[in-house]
């Protein structure tokens, strides 16, 4: 068995309904493949609505939902559809999110609105309209992925940064609001991941340079592959419910927690 592949007790996952954000791409698509197989429902939302048809079509327990997460009517109705398709919801994997690299002090405030509205909103507004949901059929899971950078810094993504360090800070705070009710909230941190988003960066010389220079100094020497990611995430989001406001760093070691 590789060491990313299913345990045998997500098959706790068997029969239940789950949403992922992002889920069309990159770390979002390797979770959506995750939870299926695992046995789960999946609704993938996603801006990108033919990236998420596409995998949909590959993934016959998963299904497409056009929303953008950052705006809290349009999510609400994504997730209404979704969740009246698939009889409630179990799981939310807060996955979406985007991030451009520049000096903070060469951006500007538009730049900084819509680094929050995906990153830190769409995670307000997708717990918020979750929630009630999950309590209906006696709790749930929740995963936010944020990213070492919200726990460590990172220049050239400073607001980006703030945002992933504000939903580590969220997901501890929802996990104290709803401890007892049986939902989790947990919070998955990738180091730098092989992705489409990481491409993006990439396109920039210095990003590039800064991210070879990364992929040197981790002990592992190379960067995450989105089903370790993915693995990590279905950890949590099959865990007992004394696990919650958690914070895994899945880096090769770039990062460990003191
Ligand atoms: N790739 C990395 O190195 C890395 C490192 C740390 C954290 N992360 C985090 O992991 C998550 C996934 O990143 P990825 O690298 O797979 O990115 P990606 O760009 O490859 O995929 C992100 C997906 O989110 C969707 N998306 C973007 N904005 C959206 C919006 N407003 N509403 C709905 N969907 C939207 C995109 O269409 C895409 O399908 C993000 O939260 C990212 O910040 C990534």
């Amino acid at each position: 068995m590789s060491d990313d592949s299913p345990t045998s007790h997500e098959i706790a996952l068997h029969g239940t309904a789950a949403i992922v954000t992002g889920g069309a791409k990159g770390i979002g698509a390797a979770i959506v493949r995750r939870l299926a197989v695992s046995g789960a429902t999946v609704a993938i939302v996603d801006l990108d609505t033919a990236a998420a048809e596409t995998l949909a079509r590959e993934v016959p327990a998963a299904f497409a939902v056009s929303a953008d997460v950052g705006d809290h009517t349009g999510l609400g109705a994504a997730m209404d559809s979704a969740c009246r398709r698939m009889n409630g919801l179990d799981v939310l994997i807060n996955n979406a999110g985007w991030d451009h690299v520049q000096r903070f002090t060469d951006t500007d405030p538009a730049l900084w609105d819509k680094l929050i509205h995906i990153n830190l909103k769409g995670v307000l507004n997708a717990t918020h309209l979750a929630i009630p949901r999950l309590l209906e059929r006696g709790g749930g899971r929740i995963v936010n992925v944020a990213s070492d950078a919200g726990r460590v810094g990172s220049s050239g993504e400073a607001v980006y940064a703030a945002c992933k360090g504000g939903t580590i800070a969220f997901t501890k705070s929802i996990a104290r609001e709803t401890a007892g009710r049986g939902i989790t909230v947990n919070c998955v941190c990738p180091g730098p991941t092989d992705t489409p988003l990481l491409e993006e960066i990439k396109q920039d010389e210095r990003a590039a340079g800064t991210m070879d220079a990364i992929v040197r100094a981790t002990p592992n020497r190379r960067l995450a592959r989105p089903e370790e990611i993915a693995a990590a995430v279905a950890f949590f989001a099959t865990a007992p419910a004394h696990v919650t406001g958690q914070i895994l760093s899945v880096s090769g070691g770039l990062t460990m927690a003191g």
